[in-house]
């Protein structure tokens, strides 16, 4: 018998499910109610037996929304159990990691505080955007890695003379492992973001790429902006096939459909933000993180 028992927020109840079943443990469903003035309705569907609860809610959008559920649910089930685990898939402001411009709030540290404060006990979130998110979540917390369930999807393609690549410097270290997973080699172009208009721009000028399969490596698409404009850049270097790989797809704005159109012949991501897209499912690695 497990000493888990899985709660499944609003966002994440396909996956929460899956994890469940991976752990041999019960699955609590909840329900929200939504009133004319926005205001929702939460309710745990079946009390917990006193156990390790394990809450499991992505925050992507209505990010705000998501993870006031994700604090309502843990707060709930504090009065079950002593020990709340909180699986966050997806962990929105991740990217608000630290202080670029005077007086920007570090909201990833915010949400930490508010996680403890409900009575978090462990917080573990998957291909986190930065260590340094990790760290000002400020609670004891674990990044699962799934880089190598990626790279097997892509192995299975048959690429030829496959070629990783990141659009930025920060996703080096993703795609070096990408790369070793997939024993092949890697380059990471130079991509700058106006701080202001958040407007990009790939300012490498030239990369070795011809008449190699690429694939696009980042820890997640919003708008498509950077993966637009990498594969831009890219195409004109005489690359051979486009792929893009990415942990969490948001998919905003009609990212996907946009992708597609720069020239991209196929998206792959994880179902940490269910999409078309997601092939590729986390549940037995985040089960196993908890065994
Ligand atoms: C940035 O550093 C991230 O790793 C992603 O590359 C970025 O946030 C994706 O956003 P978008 O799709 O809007 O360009």
């Amino acid at each position: 018998m497990s000493k888990y028992v899985v709660i499944g927020g609003n966002s994440s109840q396909g996956l929460a499910r899956k994890i469940a079943k991976k752990l041999k443990a019960g699955y609590v469903n909840t329900s929200t109610r939504t009133f004319p003035d926005g205001e929702s309705k939460i309710t745990i569907k079946k009390i917990p037996k006193k156990k390790i609860i394990v809450v499991v809610q992505s925050t992507f959008p209505p990010v705000d929304s998501n993870l006031l559920h994700l604090l309502s649910i843990i707060s709930q089930a504090r009065k079950y159990s002593s020990k709340i685990y909180a699986v966050i898939p997806y962990l929105g402001y991740a990217r608000q990691d630290r202080e670029f411009l005077d007086g920007e709030v570090v909201t990833v540290s915010v949400i930490g505080k508010m996680l403890k404060s409900v009575g978090t006990k462990k917080v573990i979130v998957v291909d986190i955007h930065s260590k340094l998110a990790l760290k000002q979540l400020g609670i004891s917390s674990e990044n699962v890695s799934v880089v190598s369930n990626l790279a097997n999807y892509i192995k299975k393609l048959k690429l030829k003379d496959p070629l990783v690549v990141s659009p930025d410097q920060g996703g080096k270290e993703r795609a070096g492992e990408f790369a070793d997973a997939l024993k092949t080699d890697f380059i990471a172009l130079k991509k700058h973001r106006d701080r202001k208009t958040g407007k990009i721009n790939i300012i490498t000028t030239k990369a070795s790429v011809k008449d190699r399969d690429l694939i696009l490596v980042d820890d997640m698409i919003s708008t498509g902006g950077s993966i637009i404009k990498a594969t831009q850049f890219l195409k004109k270097q005489k690359c051979r096939r486009v792929y893009v790989a990415c942990t969490h797809g948001l998919f905003v704005n009609g990212a996907e459909k946009k992708i597609k159109q720069a020239g991209v012949t196929q998206i792959i991501s994880t179902n940490t933000i269910p999409s078309n897209s997601s092939k590729v499912d986390v549940s037995k690695i985040l089960a196993e993180s908890l065994l």
